[in-house]
Parts: structure tokens; sequence; C-alpha cells
């Protein structure tokens, strides 16, 4: 059932305490104190959780947990909780956020949560005489993956579909073949529902082996999931006037066209596709990360993806429209809401509270909103004022806070280090030192808590 829902639009949000964000993320609903407990460092995951889930484990790490604000999804307000550790990730994708707000904010559209589990077949006399066999067997091959996840069918999904790809020994460029002979790959398709999916399909895919093997009497080699999951893509789509585009020394077509040429660029060279790419992904790994996803595998699907037509390029497309800028992503978004081992984290719950998810479906779109997003943010400075201008302003914190600034420090020193135009190490160490000398001379009250300019939010 769907929740009520606030504006994601929270003027000044960026300029409160912690603390009294937390007040508002509680206001707003979906997070509940226990969970904002929950996201409390000393509350996070416990060293004798975290034995239990990886070999040799000796600690925990933490991130930052920040959220995006202005998201208007589907007719919706959204706040979105990100896990990132880079500075200006989460301010770039509430600003852009806020300017697709005067377009009607962002549409989605998700396919079903269909996964794919490969079964390589090796060692066959005839690979066409291969592929009529599993093809005559589909009903057979089918029952059985299903006997092998028999709550996933319960719940309406399961093995919906069975494939076979003919692998043959194509020559390189230099005439040169890779030694093996054709194969086949039989493909499951399976519905994960509201699951990833990746344990239901690595345990169909081995499930179904004997028999593709019966079937065609070739040999099985690998069994498990693909990460190209094409058949569960989302697609997010904006448009932003002329008008919301407007920045100093910069017309609202003059961004625009200049989005325009960025993402040319990025479509036409793999070189620059791949940072392009990188930047849609900061921003989808940190939503990965935050509900307990498997961001490598959204990695591994994007970027296969991003080269399916033989050549590697932009997740993105952009174009002028009339007055306005339309902008669109299309990538794989494998995530579920249930099952996997982050499940159980009670940080990953809080995050997942504050976004009130629906389903896969609803986070699959909204992460390909958050992509779409971090790209325009990256796409609209890098084509005008620059990214570092921003990005200095917001990474000046933390070379504050490197050079052992403390409280309303922090601020001071992070706005006195933009001022100088520099964001060093040594200098930060030389005005902390100096801005304490002057509060000592008088008398413990000049430092104030200076802000360090914003991106957007
Ligand atoms: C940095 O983490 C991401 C960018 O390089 C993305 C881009 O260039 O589009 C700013």
């Amino acid at each position: 059932m769907s929740q009520k829902r606030c504006s994601s639009r929270i003027p000044g949000f960026y300029q409160l305490p912690a603390s009294d964000r937390r007040e508002l993320l509680l206001k707003h609903g979906g997070a509940t104190a226990a969970d904002l407990a929950a996201l409390r460092p000393e509350n996070g995951l416990t060293l004798e959780t975290a034995d239990k889930m990886v070999e040799n484990c000796v600690g925990v790490l933490g991130l930052p947990v920040g959220v995006g604000l202005n998201f208007v999804i589907n007719g919706q307000d959204r706040l979105i909780p990100m896990a990132v550790e880079e500075p200006s990730v989460i301010a770039a994708v509430s600003y852009i956020a806020r300017l697709t707000r005067d377009g009607g904010g962002f549409k989605t559209d998700v396919d079903p949560p269909l996964m794919i589990g490969q079964v390589q077949l090796v060692d066959l006399q005839d690979v066409d005489a291969a592929q009529r066999a599993v093809l005559q067997h589909k009903a057979r091959i089918m029952e059985t993956a299903n006997a092998c996840a028999p709550r996933m069918e319960a719940r309406g999904g399961g093995c919906k579909d069975v494939e076979v790809r003919i692998l043959k020994d194509t020559p390189d460029a230099h005439g040169k073949g890779d030694g093996g002979g054709d194969m086949v790959c039989v493909h499951l398709i399976i519905d994960c529902c509201d699951a990833m999916g990746a344990n239901a399909v690595n345990e169909m895919a081995e499930g179904v082996a004997g028999l593709l093997e019966e079937l065609t009497g070739g040999r099985v080699v690998l069994r498990i999931l693909s990460n190209l999951a094409d058949r569960r893509c989302a697609r997010a789509e904006c448009v932003i006037p002329f008008k919301s585009l407007e920045i100093e020394d910069y017309t609202g077509a003059e961004v625009a066209a200049g989005i325009g040429d960025a993402w040319r660029c990025a479509r036409r060279d793999p070189y620059r596709a791949a940072t392009h790419n990188k930047g849609i992904l900061n921003g989808v790994d940190a939503v990965a990360l935050a509900t307990g996803n498997d961001w490598r595998a959204i990695e591994a699907g994007a970027h296969a993806f991003a080269a399916r037509e033989g050549r590697y390029q932009s997740l993105t497309r952009f174009e002028v429209r009339g007055e306005t800028l339309w902008g669109m992503i299309e990538l794989p978004m494998a995530v579920g809401v249930i099952g996997g081992t982050t499940s159980l984290h009670p940080a990953v719950m809080a995050c997942r509270n504050i976004l009130k998810l629906e389903n896969a479906a609803d986070l699959a779109g909204v992460m390909a909103c958050v992509g779409l997003s971090q790209n325009l943010g990256a796409l609209r400075a890098l084509a005008t004022e620059g990214i570092q201008r921003g990005h200095m302003s917001l990474h000046s914190r933390q070379v504050a806070l490197a050079a052992g600034a403390k409280d309303a420090e922090v601020e001071a020193l992070a706005t006195a280090l933009v001022a100088h135009g520099e964001v060093k190490l040594e200098l930060a160490k030389k005005l902390l030192l100096e801005m304490r000398q002057t509060q000592a001379e008088l008398g413990g009250s000049s430092i104030r808590p200076g802000r360090a300019p914003q991106v957007g939010a």
C-alpha cells in the first residue's frame, strides 16, 4: 500500500546541524526513532555480526549517509538515502532534482524483475541439435528449475522461459580464435519478484545442469547468473525548462547546449563515456549501498549494457526540445527489497524506510532517477564553470577535518580555504593555527561557523 508522502523540497536542509536534519526526517514519516538510532555510527554493524558475514573479519568500515532532496518521481515526492564518501554527489543530485520539479519531476518505466541464469554446455557433437533438444524440452527444464526455488514460484515468480545461445569460436582481428570448439549457453529466464535473486537464480542454474547434459549429450561447465540483466532495465526521463537551467554568466539555452555537447562526446568516445558513466554510478551505487544492494552487480550490468552495440557509450541521452532540455537514462537494475545478506542490517532497513520503498521495481526506478540527476549535475558543471569550483568547496570540509579542525572550526576553515582558492592540507594546518591564535588573543570567541558554499540542496 502506498504511504503518505510529504514534500521532498526542504529549503535550508543542508545548513542545519545533523541532529536537526534527523528531527526533520522523523517528521517526514517513514523513518522511525529506532531507524535514526540505527543510523548512529555507534549503533552500526557489530563485530559479531560482521564476523558472520565475511571471512577473516577484523573490523567494520563506516560511510556517511546523506539524503537526496527535491525528487518528484511519477508525481510523488521522495527523500533518497545515499551512502557515499565523495563530496558533491548528494548536493549535485539534489540540485538537479530541484530543477526538474519545474518540468513535473521524473517519470520512470521499469521492466519486470527478470534475471538470466546461464548454463554453459561444451563437448557437443552438434550445437544445432543441442539447441533443438533444449527447446523441445522447455517445459521439463522450467519445472526442474522451479522445483529448486518453490517459494519464488509460489510468489508468482520462478523460471518463465528457456532460451539457447550458440557460441562459436569467432576469430579476432588477427584471425586468431580462442582454441575451443562451438558451445551453447542455455538461459533460464527467471522472475525474481522483489528479490535481487542471485541465490535463487544460481540454484536453478545448478539444478538443471544434469538434465541439460542428459538432453544434449554435452558437458556442463558454468552454472551462474548473468550480471548483464538486460531483461530488468530501469528507465527514467525528465524535462527541464531553459529558465530553470540559467546560472550566472550562462543563459538556460547555453547550459542546455553545453550539456548536449558534453553528452555527444560520451556517445562517441569510450574514453569520455567511462567517466560519464562513472558519474552516473556515483549516484546509483550510493543508493544501492544505502538500501543493501549489490553495487558491484549493478556496475557490471551497467558497463556491459553500455557496450551492447559493440562500442562502449553513454547510458544517458539528452536533447533540446523547444525551450527545454529532455534527458533520459536506461540501464539494467538488478535490485531487491527482500533477501540478501544486508537485509538484516538495521541501518539498511532505516534507509529503506526513509525511502518509503514499495517494492523492487519502485527502488529500480528511484535509482535510475538518481543516476540521471547525477549525470546532469556533472555535465551542467563541466559544460559551464567546470567541476572544481563546487567540488573544492565541498572537499574543503574534508581537508579542514584532516587538518584537525573541530566543531565550528570546520566550516570556518573550509570557508577560508575556498577564499584562498587553494584547498591543500598544509595551508589548512597553517590557517587553523592562525585561527586558534586569533581566538586565544580575543578570549576564545572569534570562530563562527561560516559555511562552505554548497552546490544546490
Ligand atoms: C567524478 O566522481 C565524476 C565526474 O567525473 C563525472 C563526469 O565527468 O561526468 C565528475
